[in-house]
């Protein structure tokens, strides 16, 4: 929940001359607030490698849900992803069956689910992380293999500049895809930065990243591109 209609515009131009510079390998999403999505996609340039996503979406694509914003709603609004299970969407009473309605809703929109999975800090220091992943992914397992990214976002590790080893983060993956398939695309999120996304983007078993603060400034975002290219 940052910006304004301006920010959206001016990050909207600059992420999409870096995204621009990108192989075709490499893959940029910007998920602005859902008002300011359709403000980013006229901004996108023809021929745009930037792409656009939604940071949650309701599970019914239409009806009497005031307030909430439909799959439909945000395809229409210009995004091809939507994350899903974020840990502060479910703090605020998100439960695994919502999370898989809302996935089934995506991919019924022809949108990309970006499904949010990590433990809690008790869970880490207790060292139940696999068992809570499991409990997770279990769910989740059909819509992976219908093509949604699974983002393993450690919750004490959002925002807070904390991140796991990275040896942690490498067993961790490896295990998400021992139970999804190898060919399961996982992101890591949990303070990211220009700093350590290098060495957290050159594990082999990490596909990508989910960045939030750092995403707020294109300073950071062209070095961590810069980082992941190099990876
Ligand atoms: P962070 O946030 O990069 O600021 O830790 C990640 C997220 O919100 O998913």
């Amino acid at each position: 929940m940052n910006g304004n209609a301006q920010s959206v515009r001016d990050y909207t131009y600059a992420l999409a001359a870096l995204a621009g510079q990108a192989p075709l390998s490499l893959n940029v999403v910007y998920c602005p607030p859902a008002p300011y999505l359709a403000v980013a996609s006229h901004m996108l340039p023809q021929n745009t490698r930037l792409q656009l996503g939604g940071q949650t979406c309701h599970a019914e694509p239409a009806g009497a849900f005031t307030g909430e914003i439909s799959a439909p709603m945000l395809a229409d609004s210009g995004a091809r992803y939507v994350i899903l299970g974020h840990s502060e969407r479910r703090a605020m009473g998100e439960s695994d069956d919502a999370v898989a309605a809302k996935a089934a809703a995506a991919l019924a929109t022809k949108m990309v689910p970006v499904l949010c999975v990590g433990e809690s800090l008790a869970s880490y220091q207790q060292k139940t992380t696999l068992a809570t992943l499991d409990q997770q992914l279990t769910l989740l397992a059909p819509f992976v293999a219908a093509g949604a990214l699974i983002a393993y976002e450690p919750i004490w590790a959002i925002g807070s500049g904390l991140t796991p080893t990275l040896e942690e983060i490498g067993a961790v993956h490896q295990h998400i895809k021992s139970v999804l398939g190898s060919e399961t695309s996982v992101l890591y999120g949990g303070s990211v930065n220009a700093k350590n996304a290098k060495e957290i983007l050159g594990l082999p078993e990490v596909s990508g990243a989910l960045i939030g603060g750092a995403s707020l400034e294109v300073a950071s975002m062209h070095s961590i591109i810069r980082a992941a290219l190099g990876a």
